[in-house]
């Protein structure tokens, strides 16, 4: 696996200047203190140099790949797909594939898509990417929404191990209700209200959240759905070696941390240095942590995320890649 963000980092200090906030709400509310922008690029661009490392890493070749899938709500295009645009980027000869729309709990379904591919025979060996250009579509003058979001991509090759005794991706639970549909969403530019000047003026274009809303259904939601993952799988916090959480916000991961009762030690965040890059935060925290050594083969992690639609959910699995030398 591999991650890519881009260079230019844009602290609080850069909304401060430009919108009515500080960063002491800024780090307080949510726990960010900088995120990175990528104003020049498309998801693609941000999911390219992951995929050629984590790639690159397996020592795979350009006809090794199977099937591409692309986790993001943030697409090069409506269509064609952000798949068809990364393949022929890549120069992959021999695949298909598809994009996933399930914003923050996009990599996991991702995830288990991929998953149920290999497992059934369908494929071999998967490329998936998760990631978000967010500063696509967020409003720079909404300061309730602005400040939240980062630009950045993960990617990962899932594919079946043929040793016996490997546990790989144990478990996952996914959810998905629309009825949260009108709490966080870009309102144009689909078939329902297709982009017009009206559409434009109206900065409809933008995500719009109701925070308060979003944020009361992702403390439940994300708890809920971790603790369940592992009483499913008789799992107590002693045997969980990495709480792996979306990072959206600080308040909502600790939330999740406590009904787990898991020691903060052994929670991933980044969020105070990358913002929330919506697909790209569970595989980019993994890829951190696995370029830093921080994971050892037979590790069990949790994986959990909620987002818009609602969309959420938690994988269980193994860690079987050896501690990573550079
Ligand atoms: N700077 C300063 N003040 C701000 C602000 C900013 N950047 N953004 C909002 N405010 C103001 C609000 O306007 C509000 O003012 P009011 O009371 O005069 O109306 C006040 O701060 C409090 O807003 P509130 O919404 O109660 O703050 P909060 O504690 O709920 O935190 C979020 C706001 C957005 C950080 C929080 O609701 C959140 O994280 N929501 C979920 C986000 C999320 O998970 N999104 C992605 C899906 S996974």
């Amino acid at each position: 696996m591999a991650h890519y963000v881009p260079p230019e980092v844009y602290t609080n200090a850069f909304f401060e200047e430009r919108l009515d906030t500080s960063d002491e709400w800024i780090r307080t509310r949510t726990g960010i203190r900088e995120r990175r922008f990528a104003f020049n690029a498309g998801t693609s661009t941000l999911m390219k140099p992951a995929a050629e490392k984590a790639m690159e890493r397996r020592g795979l070749g350009k006809d090794d790949i199977d099937i591409v899938i692309c986790a993001t709500v943030t697409p090069d295009h409506v269509f064609p797909s952000t798949a068809c645009i990364l393949q022929d980027a890549l120069g992959l000869t021999n695949c298909w594939g598809f994009d996933i729309s399930a914003a923050c709990s996009g990599f996991l379904f991702a995830l288990q898509t991929a998953r149920s591919l290999v497992e059934s025979g369908a494929a071999n060996r998967i490329l998936l990417c998760g990631g978000d250009r967010m500063s696509a579509i967020i409003d720079m003058k909404d300061r309730t929404t602005s400040v939240l979001f980062g630009d950045g991509a993960g990617a990962v090759i899932v594919e079946a191990d043929e040793n016996p005794g490997t546990v790989g991706i144990a478990d996952s639970v996914l959810h998905i209700d629309g009825a949260g549909k009108r709490f966080l969403f870009q309102p144009a530019g689909g078939s329902v209200k297709p982009p017009s000047t009206d559409t434009v003026e109206n900065r409809e274009h933008y995500v719009k959240q109701d925070g308060k809303t979003v944020f009361k259904a992702a403390v439940v939601g994300m708890a809920e759905v971790t603790v369940d993952i592992m009483e499913r799988n008789n799992l107590s916090a002693d045997d969980v070696a990495w709480l792996v959480p979306h990072q959206a916000n600080l308040r909502i991961i600790d939330a999740t941390r406590e009904r787990m009762g898991l020691d903060p030690k052994k929670v991933m965040i980044n969020i105070d240095r990358l913002g929330n890059t919506t697909a790209g935060t569970i595989p980019i925290c993994l890829s951190e942590w696995y370029e830093q050594g921080r994971l050892n083969k037979g590790d069990k992690l949790i994986l959990s995320s909620f987002g818009a639609g609602y969309t959420w959910g938690s994988v269980y699995l193994q860690w079987e890649l050896p501690k990573y030398e550079s």
